[in-house]
């Protein structure tokens, strides 16, 4: 039986300055475009090789070839008779205009379904690349010591073999899970074996983690309020009621009724350094926190994101090391004591947990970064992360003096200063009327990013009015002139408001 060659297959003729190969690829997409198209309806019979071959033009085994790439993709069926177009779901055509674009309807179509529990996920200004002034979280990037790593990287790319290729351990490197091991008992007096850590992500993995090893959907997590806006993030992500908890100047704030009221499966907390506020929980809170999670079977992740820079006094510990067996997950981060792009960070399991955990976590997780975790593991061995360490915490405090001293000449609007004993940003509280997410948006035009702490609250109060301060990538030189700055923006948002 001949069939006669769809006229949708002659419209145009084929160029073919391309030579056989494109050929073949043109003829492919204008089949595969009028199947798609239903220009040729489900079940249609396609024309023999050779008719083809012969209606455009070309060889006949340029046509067997499509068809047979066309029958290997499933859009026909060869049977006895010849070639039939197979029937497809199609997929809804978008409306076009005569120029090929999209046709814009007057109403705007729903925005596309994603999962109900991301809703509550606030936007935030993006994180670029850190290079605005006093943006908080971010370390002094133009210090770090990238000679130094590179020959980090250079001496672990020259030590790996083949097998190095692969995905590798899925808790880590044994090498930098070690180095992290000794470096957390010394510096941070944390109790653990290289077997309780878990090399992750960021700090952002390793809380995402905790949600996923630890709770079902539903489960109730204490979360610090003001606090880190990623805990929040990765705590919704896992479908868990957010309670927030307050925090005063001894730290998280729990009252003996919460623990009835509202059990949780998880309590995130910053002991030695609260984000945003600076407070330092309080020995006694943290050993009743112990104690009531134990009695509760609640999980307590401690983020000790930026305590390797104390300023003032002695280190404060950690509280996983506090008393043998605390059921603290300790979350750490390289990316304030390298460089955020690093992207690597740390959970410290409790040792039954780590047992317990092996086996899903070799199924959750498949290793790799491996010549990055290498060389993290050699810059630490060789105490190059050490003298960094050294030199930060001295460059940090320095710059800290300076932008309290710029403040207390330059903020010429009421103010308290919290914390600043540690890490890299000061928080400055206002009074309402000098409304920081106005101020925030209005210094992001003058270059500026601090946060305003308002943003950082689930339930805000009257206190949470105020500007987080990040002082870790900005020179000291630049203090005077940005707080006056700064001062100028706040006036002129209480004038606003008025
Ligand atoms: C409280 C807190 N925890 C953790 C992190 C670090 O997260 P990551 O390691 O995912 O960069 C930050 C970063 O700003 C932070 O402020």
């Amino acid at each position: 039986m001949t069939t006669h060659v769809p006229q949708a297959l002659l419209d145009a003729p084929l160029s073919r300055e391309r030579g056989p190969a494109s050929l073949q690829r043109q003829l492919h997409d204008r089949l595969k475009h009028a199947i798609l198209g239903a220009t040729l309806a489900p079940g249609t019979r396609l024309p023999g090789s050779r008719a083809l071959a012969e209606a455009l033009g070309i060889s006949r085994n340029t046509v067997t070839a499509v068809y047979d790439l066309l029958a290997a993709e499933g859009y026909l069926l060869p049977d006895r008779q010849g070639t039939r177009v197979a029937a497809l779901t199609r997929p809804a055509r978008t409306a076009r205009t005569a120029q090929g674009k999209p046709v814009q309807h007057a109403a705007p179509a729903a925005p596309p379904a994603i999962a109900r529990r991301l809703s509550p996920i606030q936007s935030e200004p993006a994180q670029t690349d850190g290079d605005a002034a006093l943006r908080p979280g971010v370390p002094a990037l133009a210090q770090f010591p990238l000679a130094e790593w590179r020959r980090a990287l250079d001496r672990a790319m020259g030590r790996a073999g083949p097998s190095t290729l692969g995905y590798g351990n899925p808790l880590g490197e044994p090498a930098l899970r070690r180095s992290i091991a000794r470096h957390l008992s010394v510096a941070r007096g944390v109790r653990c074996e290289a077997e309780q850590v878990v090399v992750t992500e960021g700090a952002m993995e390793a809380l995402a983690l905790c949600a996923r090893l630890l709770t079902n959907p539903g489960d109730t997590v204490w979360v610090e309020d003001p606090g880190y806006r990623g805990a929040r993030t990765a705590m919704h992500a896992a479908d868990l009621q957010i309670v927030p908890m307050r925090v005063d100047a001894e730290g998280l704030c729990v009252r003996e009724s919460d623990w009835a009221a509202r059990p949780p499966r998880l309590i995130y907390a910053t002991p030695s350094h609260q984000y945003p506020s600076g407070a330092v929980m309080s020995a006694a809170r943290r050993l009743d926190l112990i104690a009531q999670a134990q009695r509760h079977g609640a999980w307590i992740i401690e983020d000790d994101y930026d305590s390797e820079f104390r300023h003032a006094g002695e280190p404060i510990g950690a509280m996983q090391g506090l008393v043998a067996q605390a059921p603290v997950l300790y979350v750490g981060t390289f990316s304030k004591t390298m460089f955020p792009s690093l992207r690597l960070g740390f959970l410290v399991l409790p040792e039954a947990l780590a047992a317990r955990l092996q086996a899903p976590l070799g199924q959750l997780l498949r290793g790799g970064h491996r010549h990055e975790q290498l060389a993290l593991g050699d810059f630490i061995e060789s105490g190059a992360f050490g003298r960094h360490l050294g030199r930060m915490r001295r460059l940090y405090r320095e710059r800290q003096v300076a932008l309290r001293e710029a403040l207390s000449r330059h903020l010429r609007v009421p103010h308290a200063i919290d914390g600043g004993h540690c890490g890299m940003h000061l928080t400055v509280r206002l009074p309402g009327e000098y409304t920081d997410a106005r101020i925030a948006a209005a210094a992001l035009r003058h270059g500026m990013a601090p946060a305003a702490l308002s943003s950082f609250a689930l339930q805000p109060s009257a206190d949470d009015n105020g500007l987080v301060l990040g002082y870790g990538n900005t020179p000291a030189e630049r203090f005077e002139a940005l707080v006056k700055k700064l001062s100028q923006l706040a006036r002129a948002a209480a004038a606003d408001a008025v």
